[in-house]
């Protein structure tokens, strides 16, 4: 096939601009689909050749990476045209990004790509756009959405939009993969309950005793907000309501420093070391300030307990210490989990975050396996993250295809997902969900100690 370098030195050949223009119709700058037209939705046929390269024409290339033909804007958007500057001969040395032109060295931010603006050899200018993972990907929603019996649907977020997928396991997850200390914790053994009901809620079951969902921020808290959540719960349950304070879980993140990285991750067999070592003040006391702007990942942590005298700033408020005994872990069984949670309320459980649960709107999700793309690389490169599972149930929204999920509470604020909860499938481990579930008893009566 004819190149188009070759085709511009043909044109601005006089002799042969005649004869070029009837072998291949040379297209000026603005004329890719002006004269190929446009296309609804997603057309990967609907092509213009650009360069040694193709654009295109479809409304989806506004999705994905900068593929738009340079006059797709205006002809097919109805951006407002843009007055070209005048230009000397054939040379383009300008960059045109929705109708808008840019000069050689601006920069625009696509997604989690800054693209530049650079002036080519050939004295042409074009963007040059970094390639980076991005953390909501479109090519992800649209594949899950379009996929009617996957059972979940996806949508973009805007506190995700813009970051890449590390951002994205550095700033929303923030638990150390499982290792050796918690796999060698005690396993219990659970007599199994007679026949368990199809759909069960913690919530339900133990009103006003059970967390709300918090939002940790830009801090990969979850390691201290999934111990602090899963503790509190418990102590309310197993006090009948008696001791119902939130445990503060600032308190676990600035203080329990030893071997955990804070708002870098931390590990959970750790966390509840010091839940038993130390306890944990109330959030009333302590309250969660870590994730906003100017305390994110890359700030140290101070610890700063009210102790003695000094007690907890805001008037009525408890400054008692609550601790828990060691944590037990519930094998790997889907009626081990369901009995322990039926019976004494909800588990901690560390899953394997992939890309595409970020974008997790409603419905029972399961990880989608990706085809691979070049922005899109590696959807196993993803992080661990710990959560609530405060029940499960069955999904009937799909005629004849029932799916059993867990019911779990996320730290994503209820912005995310099901008002901050989302369901996973159960039974076939997904993501790990079932591998590592952990369950504590709480020292309750007189035995929590004074700060
Ligand atoms: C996602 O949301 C962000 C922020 O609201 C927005 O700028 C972006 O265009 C959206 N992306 C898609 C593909 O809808």
């Amino acid at each position: 096939m004819i190149n188009f370098a070759f085709r511009r030195l043909l044109f601005s050949c006089a002799s042969l601009v005649l004869l070029a223009m009837l072998l291949v119709p040379v297209p000026t700058k603005a004329q890719y689909c002006t004269s190929r037209g446009c296309c609804p939705g997603r057309d990967d046929e609907c092509t213009a050749r650009y360069y040694d390269t193709l654009c295109y024409c479809d409304v989806f290339c506004n999705m994905t990476a900068m593929d738009c033909c340079p006059d797709f804007w205006y002809y097919c958007m109805g951006a407002p045209r843009p007055t070209l500057p005048p230009t000397e001969g054939p040379k383009y040395d300008y960059c045109i990004y929705k109708g808008v032109i840019y000069n050689p060295g601006t920069s625009i931010k696509r997604n989690c790509n800054t693209c530049v603006c650079r002036l080519g050899y050939d004295g042409d200018a074009e963007f040059e756009c970094e390639d980076n993972p991005c953390l909501v990907d479109p090519i992800t929603i649209d594949d899950v959405n379009d996929d009617y019996y996957l059972g979940w649907r996806a949508s973009n977020y805007s506190f995700l939009w813009g970051l890449t997928q590390p951002e994205g396991v550095l700033y929303r997850l923030g638990t150390f993969p499982p290792g050796r200390a918690v796999s060698q914790m005690v396993e219990v053994i659970i007599q199994p309950e007679g026949a368990l009901p199809e759909r069960f809620d913690s919530r339900e079951i133990w009103p006003g005793l059970i967390g709300e969902v918090v939002d940790q921020g830009n801090c990969g808290s979850s390691w201290a907000i999934s111990t602090a959540s899963v503790a509190s719960d418990r102590l309310a349950i197993q006090s009948s309501g008696e001791l119902n304070p939130r445990l503060s879980e600032q308190h676990l993140l600035s203080c329990n420093f030893r071997g955990q990285r804070g708002c870098s991750g931390g590990y959970l067999d750790r966390a509840w070391y010091y839940l038993r070592k130390s306890g944990l003040l109330s959030r009333a006391c302590y309250p969660y300030h870590s994730g906003v702007a100017e305390d994110t990942v890359m700030r140290k942590l101070q610890c700063r307990v009210p102790y003695g005298s000094n007690r907890c700033p805001a008037a009525g408020v408890t400054s008692d210490l609550f601790v828990s005994t060691p944590p037990y872990r519930i094998a790997a069984r889907e009626a081990d989990i369901m009995t322990e949670i039926y019976r004494n309320g909800p588990v901690q459980a560390t899953f394997n975050v992939k890309n595409d649960f970020f974008v997790y709107n409603r419905g029972v999700y399961r990880h989608v396996k990706q085809d691979f793309t070049a922005s899109q690389t590696d959807t196993a490169q993803a992080g661990w993250h710990s959560v609530k599972i405060v029940g499960w149930g069955v999904d009937r929204s799909i005629p004849n295809n029932p799916i059993k999920y867990w019911l779990c509470t996320n730290s994503w604020g209820r912005n995310w997902g099901e008002q901050g909860m989302f369901r996973i499938i159960r039974g076939v481990n997904e993501c790990e969900i079932e591998s590592f579930v952990l369950g504590v008893w709480m020292q309750v009566g007189h035995n929590h100690m004074s700060g």
